[in-house]
């Protein structure tokens, strides 16, 4: 079989229509894959003109396109010295174009032939979170609180979804603000999850990239290479701070010292004062508990010590038990956002007795919102940061 057969896409115009030239490894019952040629995709995007050009990352340039049915598409076009073999690469995205679930990215297709990996995604077009909490656009009109917990909570979903129900369970290894992209409405979606399973062995994306990932890493994998989900659980703490307080995961200090928003964020943590902690754009328009409780979590989360992290699906329930009971009806702007996340949970067979533990939980924290897992360091060989148990006593 000629790998110029696999260069498929499933697009929802074109949803429900056969596809003569199916790969072996897509069913079109499972996932409706359709052929989409190098030539429509280089129609798409007037010849990757630079025009189109959304933006560049470790794995290459990202591209505007319109399809012939008029469709708006993004199209990652890797940097073909890193590409693996066309049909390992093939199988590989087929695999991760199975993954679907309404807060990741999925992969509408792909093109594998000569020199040219070619990746389609639906076009999002209120892009980046990085953007809109850095960029132009967070400037001149930057996300309001509900969405933040909207945000918040849907990416959480998403990469919960990736380490508890995905087969094979995934490691995103890239979470960061850049790689949660918002589509029409600002749902989040998580995107590039599996990428490193794109890229050959021993090729390190971090090589081509340190600078924008570096403030994401948990210390055991930036100091170790220790892999497991919860380095994507350290990240998604940093990504917490950085969406409720707008500031990017390291600054530079005058004098050049480098500072974290962890160690930037702690001190305002230890003494409760939270609202310090909240994006200034936001003008004090903040739900306080919710506040209180991201920022618990995104400590939780960022814990030296990986064992201590909580799991992604916990950390899913402390976000949602953290809106506060009392505080459902003023979250009505947001409930769709909630309605989401009950359905992911019973998507991901929470049910019932999960959400009584919840409940608990919530009580619980209401008693004694500020305790967090105390750390053994000596049962924990990567326990690099100090733990978070000694704060907000
Ligand atoms: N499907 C998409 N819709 C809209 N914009 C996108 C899409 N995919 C990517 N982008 C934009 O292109 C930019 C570059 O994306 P890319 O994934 O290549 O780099 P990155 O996320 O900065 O880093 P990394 O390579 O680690 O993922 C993103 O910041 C985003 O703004
Ligand atoms: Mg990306």
């Amino acid at each position: 079989m000629k790998i110029r057969e696999l260069c498929c896409v499933s697009s929802r115009e074109h949803e429900g229509s056969s596809c003569p030239s199916r790969s072996s490894t897509s069913s079109i019952h499972e996932y409706p894959w359709e052929i989409f040629t190098l030539k429509e995709l280089l129609h798409a995007t007037n010849h990757f003109h630079n025009n189109n050009k959304i933006g560049e990352g470790g794995f290459g340039a990202v591209y505007w396109g319109r399809t012939t049915a008029g469709g708006e598409i993004a199209v990652k076009r890797l940097k073909t010295m890193t590409s693996k073999a066309e049909m390992e690469f093939a199988v590989e995205v087929e695999v991760l174009g199975r993954v679907r679930h309404k807060n990741l990215l999925g992969l509408r297709g792909y093109y594998a032939g000569g020199n040219e990996r070619l990746i389609v995604y639906d076009y999002m077009p209120n892009r980046s979170l990085a953007g809109n909490l850095h960029g132009r656009i967070g400037q001149e009109a930057p996300l309001n609180w509900r969405q933040r917990v909207r945000i918040a909570l849907g990416s959480a979903a998403g990469i919960a979804y990736l380490h508890h129900e995905a087969n094979p369970h995934i490691i995103h290894r890239d979470i960061k603000a850049s790689n949660v992209l918002l589509d029409a409405t600002f749902r989040p979606r998580v995107a590039d999850f599996g990428f490193a399973k794109l890229i050959p062995d021993g090729v390190s994306h971090l090589t081509t990239r340190v600078k924008g990932t570096l403030g994401y890493l948990a210390p055991e994998y930036a100091m170790w290479g220790k892999v497991s989900e919860s380095c994507d659980v350290y990240s998604f703490g940093i990504l917490l701070l950085e969406l409720v307080a707008g500031r990017r995961p390291i600054e530079k200090l005058p004098g050049g010292v480098k500072r974290d928003i962890v160690q930037w964020a702690m001190p305002f943590a230890e003494r409760g004062r939270w609202e310090e902690i909240a994006d200034p754009k936001l003008g004090g328009k903040v739900d306080a508990v919710q506040l209180r409780n991201v920022v618990i979590v995104a400590l939780k989360c960022t814990d030296g010590c990986p064992e201590n992290r909580p799991a992604m699906r916990e950390v899913v329930g402390m976000l949602r038990a953290g809106l506060g009971a009392r505080r459902k009806k003023e979250m009505a702007a947001v409930a769709e956002g909630e309605e989401e996340e009950e359905e992911e949970e019973e998507a991901m067979g929470v049910k019932e007795e999960k959400k009584k533990k919840v409940r608990e939980e919530e009580e619980e924290e209401e008693e004694d919102p500020m305790m967090l897992s105390t750390a053994d360091e000596h049962s924990a060989h990567y326990c690099i940061r100090e733990n978070r148990s000694m704060i907000m006593r």
